[in-house]
């Protein structure tokens, strides 16, 4: 059962389809107008959105911008007018999951609703952790944080040693956890340590601990992380900063598992799993004789590279949901949407730091709005006054010749194909489906990459 969203004028509609829905077991809510139904979009149970595209006032389609801006994930199918195939065309480059066209034919509104209920949420981000015990969420749907969540599934089943790489604010930290939550041994202890935070001194103490006397003011006895930590994860963040003696000290836990608190000849054994991280290029470190290469070795047995935010903008409407949820969370705020125009202004931004930079400034613009929306008004200058992002990725040809809207879709996703070799990641990216649907539509359509219409001939 599912709780539908049935946005229509017409009343009669509305009836035949809350009847025909009911019947099928699911429950609806109806709104008469696109203003009403943000509002009713917002509710958290909503599961799928029906909407006409032809509504008084405000229309399907500003309906749609603000459902996608407000909360990217759900799924919305349009009623479109017969013939009205630019609207139709419109609607999908605008986030729609599907269309169902005027005379509605009931058998093709189901399947259309029971494949937008499949739609498997999953894909777009990745929540790792034991059955209620702490989870880490990550959000994204990018080929990049898609390959990102594959290899955290493939470095998680055994205990190597990890390198995570990616500019600041990426993310690396919240990848370290999401591989600890993923391994056999999340029920050890996590620990992270920033490297650049301490002196050398403190450091060393701070990692291995220290004895009685060690130092100036060490007055008992301290254990280090290393020893805390167990047989779970030690996270060492900018690992690129470790001095020399530190340097020589982590390989020597590295390869042979042991190391001595500060003021001690005690030799102590480690049973700890690393992971370490950087934003800095350290074969360049590395060249530059800062640091020691077979340390560099040691810590890259695996590698995780993290994207940029300014490559994957496709990622930026799911964090801002995933993000405004936890901000009004925190900050006891009812933020709901998100206007287009703030949308478009976050969509344009380079984000030089990254995913922490997005958080900031929503948690701002949040902390400034008295209403349930996110408006440009409140965003920072910088990102306010951004020139906007060219909207349609391709242009569509006028003299095309007039064929069906079924036909412009195996045409379009057959020239996208093409367009990537065949490569599908990109394809969904650019067509703005999932992975499923894709596929779904490659089997429908009998498309074949060029090499197997080849061996066909
Ligand atoms: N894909 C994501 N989904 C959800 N939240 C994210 C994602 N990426 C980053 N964040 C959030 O952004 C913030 C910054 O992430 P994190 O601290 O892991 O970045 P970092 O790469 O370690 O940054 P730095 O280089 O500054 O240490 C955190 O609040 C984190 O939860
Ligand atoms: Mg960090």
């Amino acid at each position: 059962m599912a709780h539908i969203l049935l946005v229509d004028d017409d009343r009669a509609i509305c009836r035949t389809l809350n009847h025909h829905f009911q019947q099928s077991g699911h429950r609806v809510t109806l709104g008469y107008t696109a203003e009403e139904a943000v509002d009713l979009a917002a509710g958290p149970d909503v599961d799928v959105v029906v909407s006409d595209v032809r509504l008084p006032g405000r229309d399907g389609m500003w309906l749609l911008s603000e459902i996608k801006a407000g909360r990217p994930t759900l799924p919305v199918i349009m009623i479109t007018a017969f013939h009205d195939f630019e609207t139709t065309v419109a609607a999908m480059q605008g986030g729609a999951v599907d269309y169902v066209a005027k005379p509605i034919d009931l058998d093709e509104l189901n399947a259309a609703i029971e494949r937008a209920l499949s739609h498997d949420s999953q894909e777009e981000g990745l929540v790792i952790g034991p059955p209620g015990g702490v989870t880490t969420q990550i959000v994204g749907q990018s080929t990049g944080m898609k390959q990102v969540f594959k290899s955290i599934g493939l470095v998680a089943q055994s205990r190597i040693t990890v390198l995570v790489l990616g500019e600041s604010g990426t993310g690396k930290e919240l990848v370290a956890r999401a591989v600890h939550n993923a391994s056999p041994d999340r029920h050890h202890p996590f620990v992270a340590v920033n490297c650049a935070a301490l002196v050398e001194t403190l450091l060393e103490s701070e990692m291995f601990g220290h004895e009685r006397g060690a130092f100036t003011g060490a007055v008992t006895a301290h254990k280090g992380k290393v020893e805390q930590v167990g047989e779970g994860t030690l996270f060492l963040d900018e690992i690129a900063e470790l001095s020399p003696r530190m340097q020589s000290k982590l390989l020597r836990i590295l390869e042979e598992r042991e190391y001595s608190p500060v003021g001690s000849t005690q030799v102590k054994r480690s049973k700890a799993r690393f992971i370490t991280a950087t934003n800095v290029d350290l074969r360049e470190r590395v060249a530059s004789g800062q640091f020691r290469e077979d340390l560099y070795y040691r810590l890259n047995v695996a590698t995780i590279m993290l994207p940029p935010l300014r490559t994957r903008a496709c990622d930026v409407p799911l964090l801002v949901d995933f993000l405004l949820r936890k901000i009004n969370k925190d900050l006891r705020k009812t933020i709901r949407r998100v206007s287009s125009e703030a949308m478009e202004c976050l969509l344009s931004y380079d984000w030089p730091g990254n995913v922490r930079e997005l958080e900031n400034v929503l948690m701002k613009s949040a902390v400034l709005e008295r209403g349930d929306a996110l408006t440009v008004d409140s965003l920072p200058l910088e990102i306010r006054q951004l020139p906007k992002a060219p909207k349609a990725l391709f242009e569509y040809e006028c003299d095309r010749p007039l064929c069906s809207l079924r036909e412009l879709e195996r045409q379009h996703i057959q020239r996208v194909l093409t367009g990537t070799n065949w490569h599908k990641g990109k394809t969904c990216d650019i067509l703005g489906i999932s992975r499923p649907r894709l596929e779904r539509r490659i089997r429908e359509f009998g498309l074949v990459p060029p090499r197997d219409e080849r061996s066909i001939e």
